[in-house]
């Protein structure tokens, strides 16, 4: 009986899921062609317009979309900017779930704060958590309360078609958690305490397929911005992410066990990588990003304590990244496995960064960190037209790859980068990384190897579809 329930339900699973896959691709494309046309001012009553920023369709026949719509403040939330109000966005988000296409409302001109909350599914689909109004976490971890999850604040698990939207501003009162001692160099005299430090992380989805997060301003993390974790189906479009540039650990969005995702027309500034890609992505299309300051662009870190990690078809096209640590980069731990290929940089303007081309197999913390003879496998990355200035503390063309396991396939075309003052001091550096020069680069680098390394990556240890 329970094998045969659990195989009806894989059956449900997979068709549901290749339905959802299509008609997300296809929202994904909708949304990208109309983005000129939306600049003009939208309407100021959710009521008419419950989803302005990415048009999602709202039922206008089948029942009065009134109905379908759940101001928070119904259900008791005050928005003072003091009051406790979870309780309310709690019973606004339960009634929304139960019925299709509803909306929890957060009205502009107030100021929500709720506590660690997990706002979970299955629900009807065409949810939409609509934020015209600020919201925001208890103020640092002396009004945490001591039971809630410190790693995390909102939380998404379970969807299944919903959506993240507004004009409102997610306020993350970071400043406390960033001052802790226990966070680097913020201790006395500009020492690190010991012990651990977790900060929560202000927006995680987990588990979930098909969502949007569009028109958000999202600031002042005490860890991640945004996190996405086992996700399939992600639309991220128009928001603006800021933190102080020395806040630290707060990436923009990081990205995790997740596949087919958009992160399109966005400005990121903050204190830690602008947006980070982690093992178990494929499908990632990022395009019309301004990042800076930040730490630019990351794939990894990948092979941790040994571990396998898949990542595939990455593009990044058209994006900004300045006044960054680093720009583009690839970072791998000595001793992982599973491989990295399918990477496109494409028509990305740099202006002062650090370490703007980057691949590090030797990527490290402690400096602890042995070398180990395998790699994570690094392959099919190209670097098309990258353009612009860097800090002359670091070379702007860096591959350092494994000893065992070379880089194969690098692409460069028309990369030309130049000082952003003064003059380079370290040529380009290559260790182990095999490739063609569509043109030359400026700065010139002679040191990557042409055609195939000789030794052969063995293929079953990087085979990432097994
Ligand atoms: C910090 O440094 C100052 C001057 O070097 C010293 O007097 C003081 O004891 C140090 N404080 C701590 C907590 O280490
Ligand atoms: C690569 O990802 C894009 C989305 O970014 C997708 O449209 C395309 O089909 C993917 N290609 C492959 C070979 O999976
Ligand atoms: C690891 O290997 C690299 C490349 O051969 C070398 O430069 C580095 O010194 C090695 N590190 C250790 C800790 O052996």
């Amino acid at each position: 009986m329970e094998l045969i329930r659990g195989l009806l339900i894989l059956v449900c699973f997979a068709l549901a899921l290749l339905l959802q896959c299509s008609s997300n691709v296809e929202g994904r494309y909708h949304h990208h062609k109309k983005q000129k046309d939306k600049s003009s001012p939208v309407s100021p009553s959710p009521v008419s317009h419950p989803a302005p920023a990415h048009e999602k369709p709202v039922p206008s026949s089948p029942s009065n979309p009134k109905d379908s719509i759940f101001d928070v403040r119904k259900f008791g939330a005050v928005g003072d900017g003091s009051a406790d109000d979870t309780a309310a966005f709690r019973a606004a988000w339960k009634a929304a779930c139960a019925v299709e296409s509803g909306v929890v409302l957060a009205p502009s001109d107030y100021s929500f704060k709720i506590t660690s909350t997990i706002f979970s599914g299955p629900c009807k689909p065409g949810l939409v958590f609509q934020l015209d109004g600020v919201l925001m976490p208890p103020d640092g971890p002396d009004t945490w309360p001591k039971a809630d999850s410190h790693s995390q604040w909102l939380v998404f698990y379970r969807l299944d078609d919903m959506t993240f939207t507004g004009q409102g501003t997610i306020e993350g009162n970071g400043q406390k958690w960033w001052d802790l001692p226990c966070k680097p160099h913020r201790g006395p005299n500009g020492s690190t305490a010991k012990g651990s430090c977790d900060s929560p992380a202000l927006i995680r989805f987990f588990m979930s397929s098909n969502l949007v997060v569009s028109g958000l301003k999202i600031q002042n993390s005490p860890q991640f911005h945004m996190k996405f974790d086992g996700c399939e189906g992600v639309l991220i479009e128009k928001i603006s992410i800021s933190s102080p540039k020395l806040s630290p650990n707060t990436d923009g969005i990081h990205l995790g066990n997740t596949k087919s995702v958009g992160i399109y027309n966005s400005m990121i500034t903050n204190g830690d990588d602008c947006i980070s890609i982690g093992p178990g992505c494929a499908n990632v299309d990022i395009e019309g990003v301004t990042c800076g300051p930040s730490h630019g662009i990351s794939i990894g870190s990948l092979g941790v304590h040994n571990s396998e990690a898949c990542v595939s078809n990455i593009t990044v096209r058209n994006a900004i990244i300045r006044e960054s640590d680093n720009g583009l980069r690839i970072k791998t731990w000595q001793g992982g496995s599973g491989s990295v290929s399918g990477i496109s940089f494409e028509n990305i303007q740099m202006e002062n960064v650090r370490n703007c081309i980057n691949i590090d197999q030797y990527y490290c913390l402690s400096k602890e960190c042995r070398n180990q003879t395998s790699a994570v496998y690094v392959t099919g990355v190209t670097y098309r037209n990258i353009k612009g200035t860097y800090d002359v503390r670091t070379t702007p063309i860096h591959f350092a790859c494994s000893d065992t396991v070379a880089c194969t396939d690098i692409v460069m075309a028309d990369v030309e980068l130049l000082p952003y003052e003064g003059q380079l001091l370290d040529d380009p550096f290559c260790w182990n990384a095999y490739g063609t020069q569509e043109t030359l680069t400026i700065p010139p680098i002679n040191c990557l190897h042409d055609g195939q390394p000789q030794k052969a990556v063995e293929a079953s240890a990087y085979d990432c579809n097994s």
